[in-house]
């Protein structure tokens, strides 16, 4: 009964979390009500009767904190989607295993075509591959190994054997429990694919990826939810499936891109390509720092515009204080938000509540492209697809129909970065040759700071 109560309290706060943790204003509570949800999941498992041994449980929790404690306080927060790939490769492992002891225990006595059976082969399929998709995405995201899309020939016709494989000894197994000597083929096979899934696509598409693979593993969870009897099980994976599979289409969306694009797309194959290019004989202006600080400050609006480039140079404490420098001068500062600006959702959010930018000046896309044409000055710092004009004018472009902010539109616009090279998506950026556009090259942490020390120097009007 305790247990029970405790079950139906830990899935109430799974989802008030994942409503909580949709905005920014209440996302630390969305966070604290996921974990106080987890420790009252675990509580609740740890009381139940079938519990065998306490002490090899005491010492898996103190393996599994010894490698998650450093992880979680070392690890950089640009490195987060590869940690959230690395956790997911380890409970993708716990599943996978967790199933093959149910399947020892139950070879033997489940009838042909049980449903214990088909809810452990499902299980196991989505678990043991979103294992190794998920240590291949890490490994492309760590640059353990090439972030580019490794594709051969024949690659479809083996993918789909491997597949069909698995799901041939998934149905012997379900058709005969007690064929044992198919199950290692079955794990083998549903491992293989994994990574046969996540090596043709590209490094920077990895966050959608993971995204996919986090929805995976909560059906996985679910499916055992199911083979365990645990209620818990069901309902935890069935909102961790859901809410990945709807960032992932949030995800695909806001780049105007189809989930067939980004998993056979082989993406990141352009980016090395068609960067650079015909822009080079192309008029471009520039301004110093010094240059760029007196052109803001006799600006009255502002709105900057974040992208990857400031996450690269850790920009954001230094764009804080260019923030704080211009309010004082009763400048009004906006920070426009693209959603996939970045490489992880809701990346330039968290960078600049990290550095303590109010979140109320944090405008969304669609609401902050009104106001760009009334706007004075648009500061992009590190973005380049999310403001790329082509996006919303050449049918033709690669990112053709991806929503944009709307920057150029701003009385003045000024670009930083360290080149004229391509972003994510390897086009040219017309932006940077436009008659309002003055480049502004640099490092973006180096630059913004040399603006701020420009600003706080006293040197206004
Ligand atoms: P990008 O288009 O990737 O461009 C980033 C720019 O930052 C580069 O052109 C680079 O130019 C510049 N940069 C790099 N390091 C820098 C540094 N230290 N200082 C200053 N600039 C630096 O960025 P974006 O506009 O944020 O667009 C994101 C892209 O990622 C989109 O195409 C999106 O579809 C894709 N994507 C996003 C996500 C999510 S969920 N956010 C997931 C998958 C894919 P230089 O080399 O010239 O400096």
């Amino acid at each position: 009964m305790i247990v029970q109560l405790a079950y139906v309290v830990a899935s109430g706060l799974f989802v008030l979390a994942l409503m909580w943790m949709s905005h920014p204003s209440t996302a630390r509570r969305g966070v604290r009500c996921g974990e106080i949800g987890m420790l009252l999941a675990i509580i609740g498992t740890l009381v139940r009767h079938e519990v065998v041994s306490y002490e090899l449980i005491l010492i898996a929790m103190v393996v599994g904190a010894a490698v998650g404690a450093p992880m979680a306080f070392l690890m950089p927060m640009t490195a987060i989607p590869q940690r959230t790939a690395i956790s997911h490769a380890f409970g993708a492992l716990a599943v996978g295993l967790i199933g093959t002891a149910e399947y020892y225990k139950h070879a033997a006595t489940a009838g042909s075509g049980s449903f214990v059976m088909y809810a452990l082969m499902f299980e196991m399929l989505l678990g043991f591959l979103t294992c190794t998709a998920s240590v291949i995405a890490f490994a492309k995201l760590q640059e353990m190994m090439t972030g580019r899309p490794i594709m051969f020939p024949g690659q479809q016709i083996l993918n789909v054997l491997v597949f069909g494989g698995a799901i041939v000894c998934a149905g012997l197994l379900i058709a005969s429990p007690e064929t044992t000597q198919v199950f290692p083929i079955f794990v083998a096979l549903a491992l293989l694919f994994g990574v046969l899934l996540v090596i043709p696509i590209g490094g920077a598409d990895m966050p959608t990826v993971i995204a996919l693979l986090n929805s995976y593993a909560g059906l996985a969870a679910s499916a055992m939810g199911f083979a365990l009897g645990n209620k818990l099980l069901i309902v935890a994976g069935a909102l961790d499936g859901a809410s990945g599979l709807i960032l992932a289409i949030v995800m695909c969306r806001a780049m105007n891109r189809s989930f067939t694009n980004v998993l056979f797309g082989g993406f990141g194959q352009l980016a090395a390509t068609a960067a650079g290019g015909k822009g080079e004989d192309r008029v471009v202006r520039h301004l110093s720092p010094e240059e760029a600080a007196m052109t803001l400050e006799n600006a009255s609006s502002v709105v900057i515009v974040p992208g990857y480039g400031m996450a690269v140079a850790q920009a954001q404490h230094k764009v804080s204080e260019l923030y704080q420098a211009l309010t004082k001068r009763e400048i009004d500062v906006k920070f426009a938000i693209h959603p996939v600006a970045g490489r992880m959702p809701g990346h330039m959010n968290v960078l600049l509540a990290e550095a303590n930018v109010p979140y109320e000046q944090l405008v969304e896309l669609e609401d902050i492209n009104p106001e760009l044409p009334q706007t004075d000055v648009a500061l992009i710092i590190g973005a380049n697809d999310t403001v790329n004009p082509s996006a919303r004018d050449d049918p033709q472009s690669a990112i053709a129909g991806m929503p944009i902010i709307e920057a150029d539109k701003a009385r003045t616009v000024m670009v930083m970065k360290r080149s004229l090279h391509a972003g994510f998506a390897g086009i040219d950026n017309p932006i940077y040759y436009n008659e309002n556009t003055q480049m502004l090259f640099g490092d973006a942490k180096e630059f913004t700071a040399s603006m701020v020390k420009e600003l706080s120097g006293g040197g206004g009007h």
